[in-house]
């Protein structure tokens, strides 16, 4: 299956009066088979993470805690994202491009990707990353 937009997920949230519980299955919650899994932290205030695109990776981004904005590009069409609930993420197609901003203090983001990790998949420049836009959609 493939995804072309990127597109909230909302995960499942068993309450409990001893605290909430959220859980994720590969090719369930999110449609891919999980590769890898990675979380950005202790973000300064007014600094950004991302400002690139990846050739061939599709992730999904969910806060633990705190809060950002995801602004995407897919092609030409910008949105923003508003994620600040823990189990409530975005799936985020390979070749769209993606920031991270306004975190708030103390948020843990969290990055679940169908790729392991590989240098080459990541297009960083913006016009690079039109010109591929448009030679592989
Ligand atoms: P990068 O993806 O550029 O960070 P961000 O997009 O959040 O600003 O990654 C920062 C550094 O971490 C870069 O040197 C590559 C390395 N890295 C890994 O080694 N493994 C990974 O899974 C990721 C995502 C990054």
């Amino acid at each position: 299956m493939t995804y072309n937009e990127v597109t909230p997920i909302e995960l499942p949230k068993i309450k409990d009066l001893r605290g909430n519980l959220s859980f994720l299955e590969e090719h369930n919650h999110v449609p891919f088979k999980i590769n890898r899994t990675y979380w950005i932290y202790d973000v300064p205030g007014g600094e950004e993470r991302g400002g690139h695109a990846f050739k061939n990776t599709t992730e999904f981004i969910v806060p633990l805690s705190g809060g950002f904005s995801v602004e995407v590009i897919n092609g030409e069409e910008k949105q923003t994202f508003e994620l600040n609930k823990t189990n409530c993420g975005i799936l985020i197609p390979k070749l769209t491009w993606r920031k991270i901003t306004n975190f708030l203090s103390n948020s843990v983001c969290l990055i679940v990707a169908d790729t392991k990790f590989e240098d080459c998949q990541y297009i960083r420049d913006y016009n690079d990353y039109i010109k591929t836009y448009n030679e592989l959609k």
